[in-house]
């Protein structure tokens, strides 16, 4: 079998000449460098360069993130999904702050007990910061991992990881952690694509087992998709004498800290007749006296990664306040902007703007 130094020495080489140069690669700071590792877990680095140089701007430090609004980070993270996300490096933040003096910690126990830091990220931390030698295991990583050995086991099970971290583990070269978790990312990233690999240009081709036996494009394997569950959803857009009435989620659900409009939800598709006849809409919407509803943006899909939401905005002008919308925060209309919306109303918004409606 070949040897493991060799690989890694060979993806080293690759990189140096290689390599994309990225702000995150420009610093040791494990601070930076775990705020860029959650960005790009969650987008690609062509939209995350700006959303990290924004975020690492606005909070160099974990203090001033630890000291900030939950909103203002929410609207930093706006149009990156996965709010959760968001919410655990606010957390987080506040525990470094709280348990250890504002200074990121360094021992794999305490980075990994941090809110939203799994083993990819700590690994990833520890390895480029200070170069601790634990294995980054990511997408890309199986990818290269899986044709490097032609293994077949699946990626997305419990025996799947343990495999993939053991020889992730195998062919790290433990003087150059740092260097070697990079490297071998980076080939995953440009070189070894999940279709039409360019194993042309790839330093460990003549090693690679899949290369050998032609069977690169049905690696790695994977068992299965869990279905995504439909959701219909039905926005409220209530406007009155230039207002409008928008809330706060909360917990428990998709975009939770995120602003919407009121929001009717039902276990199937309607239309604005059975729409109108349902228990909810009566309540919000009974005392407002004439309605008239504009209903001119069509039906919006928004794919999440275990539901489909098939949202529907109503614009619609009321008669008078009722009182259900107590329960609401009424905002002037130009000022949607100003609260972090979940992308998919931030796009009704731009239909509405292409319309040439209302003031968005
Ligand atoms: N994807 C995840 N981490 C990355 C990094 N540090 N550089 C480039 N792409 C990445």
């Amino acid at each position: 079998m070949i040897e493991n130094e060799t690989i890694s020495a060979l993806l080293r080489a690759w990189y140096e000449k290689y390599r994309r140069d990225l702000p995150w690669r420009e610093t040791r700071d494990p601070y930076r460098i775990w705020i860029s590792e959650i960005i790009l877990q969650q987008t690609r680095v062509a939209q995350g360069m700006d959303y990290y140089l924004r975020f690492v701007d606005r909070f160099p430090d974990p203090a001033s993130l630890a000291a900030a609004e939950e909103d203002e980070v929410m609207r930093l993270w706006q149009g990156l999904g996965y709010y959760s996300r968001a919410r655990n490096l606010h957390a987080a933040a506040r525990e470094i702050v709280s348990r250890h003096g504002g200074i990121f910690p360094k021992e794999h126990d305490a980075v990994r007990a941090l809110k939203g830091i799994g083993d990819y990220t700590a690994a990833a931390i520890l390895s480029f910061a200070w170069d601790q030698p634990y294995p980054v295991v990511d997408g890309n990583v199986f990818r290269v991992l899986s044709r490097l050995f032609a293994e077949e086991t699946p990626i997305d099970t419990t025996a799947g990881k343990r495999i993939f971290t053991a020889l992730a583990d195998e062919v790290m070269d433990k003087r150059h952690p740092a260097v070697h978790n990079q490297a071998i990312m980076e080939l995953g990233a440009l070189q070894c694509l999940p279709k039409s690999p360019l194993c042309d240009g790839c330093p460990i081709a003549a090693h690679c087992l899949s290369h050998a036996a032609g069977t690169m494009e049905s690696l790695p394997v994977k068992q299965g998709k869990s279905k995504s569950r439909p959701r219909y959803f039905h926005y409220i857009h209530i406007i009155y004498k230039g207002r409008t009435w928008i809330h706060r989620r909360s917990e428990k659900d998709i975009w939770t800290g995120l602003y919407e409009y009121p929001l009717i939800e039902t276990e199937r598709a309607m239309d604005l007749a059975e729409l109108s006849r349902a228990e909810a809409f009566q309540q919000l919407l009974g005392e407002a006296g004439t309605l008239s509803i504009d209903t001119s943006v069509p039906t919006m899909k928004h794919v999440l990664s275990h539901q489909v939401i098939h949202a529907t905005f109503y614009r619609i002008e009321i008669e008078r306040v009722p009182s259900s919308l107590e329960a609401y925060l009424p905002i002037p209309l130009e000022e949607t902007a100003r609260y972090a919306m979940p992308r998919l109303i931030t796009r009704y918004h731009e239909a509405l703007k292409k319309a040439g409606e209302g003031v968005f």
